[in-house]
């Protein structure tokens, strides 16, 4: 990636992250890493934002092999681990170096109107502690490291790559030209997964185990899950997320799997009850998530094959990395050989 970096010197850079603090689910795949491979153009990088996750507290042992299950999943998924730099936040120190560095351009004020800030100190209301405060500073640290086009996040995440924007503007009027302000890419609003349960809510790896469909489920699981999904009681299938956004919910995760219009969906449906619905989800919902569990199966039980990927792509993040520090740190005046 390095000398394609050089080579072609347009090529775009893609950052995006992903918290391993739970079970990846059915919702991160849609709205997120099945996307992923839309970039095979540009020069990618996916991340384990393990520093993220101690924001909340965590179970250590869990953390640990949800990082690497995430790692895993981002291959089983498709991601070339030679082709896109999937590595781990926390194996790379120029993450936690930048973002000592960009909190002292950062306002209080700004970091106070975060929604996500909001929501978890409510949630959360325990454990206010600085990194939830200065999440988002470390997340502008990931993104401007590497130099950054573009950002694809789900739409949760837009306020903090417009701060990210934000710093690295403010820095840049200082300093000249340090930093590429990177734009976010949200997918269509259709890709929005649900929970099952309350389907206003979105589906999050936070919320309890019913409530989701894991990347990892097994069809039994993904069965008994989607037979308990919250309807209504008119018993038509139709798309409507404001009256009926339980159904409406289960049409987009068919859509979206089946690669039909929601139309198609629909009319592939006419006549018949919630009860097919909820059979033609589950069943492309397993259609699609078997061969990428074959593959995570594979990756998760070769350790070593795993930990020389990680480790070769942390090398890879960090010669990059370094390359912003240094020019960061130079720029702000801090004494060097
Ligand atoms: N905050 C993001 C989320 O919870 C994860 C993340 C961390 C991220 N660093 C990032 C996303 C950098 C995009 C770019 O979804």
């Amino acid at each position: 990636m390095e000398n394609q970096a050089n080579n072609t010197e347009k090529r775009k850079v893609v950052f995006s992250g992903i918290q391993p603090s739970g079970n990846i689910t059915l919702g991160n795949y849609i709205g997120a890493l099945r996307n992923f491979s839309l970039f095979d153009d540009a020069d990618c990088l996916y991340c384990m934002a393990d520093l993220h996750t101690l924001t909340v507290r965590q179970n250590p042992a869990d953390l640990r092999k949800r990082t690497a299950s995430l790692a895993a999943i981002y291959v089983a998924c498709g991601l070339d681990p030679d082709k896109n730099i999937i590595y781990c936040q926390s194996h790379v120190p120029a993450h936690a170096e930048l973002a000592w560095i960009l909190n002292c351009f950062t306002y209080m004020g700004e970091l106070s109107r975060m929604t996500q800030f909001k929501d978890k100190s409510q949630k959360h209301a325990d454990n206010i502690n600085a990194g939830l405060f200065t999440y988002p500073v470390l997340m502008a640290s990931d993104i401007l490291l590497y130099q950054t086009n573009l950002v694809p996040v789900g739409g949760d995440q837009k306020q903090h790559v417009e701060i990210c924007r934000d710093i690295a503007q403010r820095f840049n009027s200082l300093y000249g030209d340090v930093f590429t302000i990177p734009d976010p890419y949200i997918p269509k609003a259709t890709a929005k997964i649900m929970s099952l349960s309350e389907p206003t809510k979105k589906m999050s790896k936070s919320d309890p185990e019913d409530t989701f469909i894991a990347v990892l489920d097994k069809p039994d699981d993904i069965r008994r899950k989607l037979k308990r999904a919250v309807t209504d009681s008119d018993g038509e299938i139709r798309y409507d997320p404001e009256n009926k956004p339980g159904v409406s919910n289960l049409l987009t995760i068919l859509s979206v799997l089946k690669k039909q219009s929601m139309e198609e969906a629909v009319s592939s449906l006419s006549g018949l009850g919630y009860g097919a619905l909820k059979e033609a989800v589950t069943e492309a919902v397993i259609a699609e998530l078997s061969p990428i569990q074959e593959r995570y199966n594979a990756i998760i039980s070769d350790k070593e094959g795993l930990n020389s990927m990680l480790k070769r792509n942390a090398e890879r993040a960090q010669y990059l990395a370094q390359k912003t520090l240094r020019k960061v740190y130079k720029k702000v005046g801090l004494y060097q050989f």
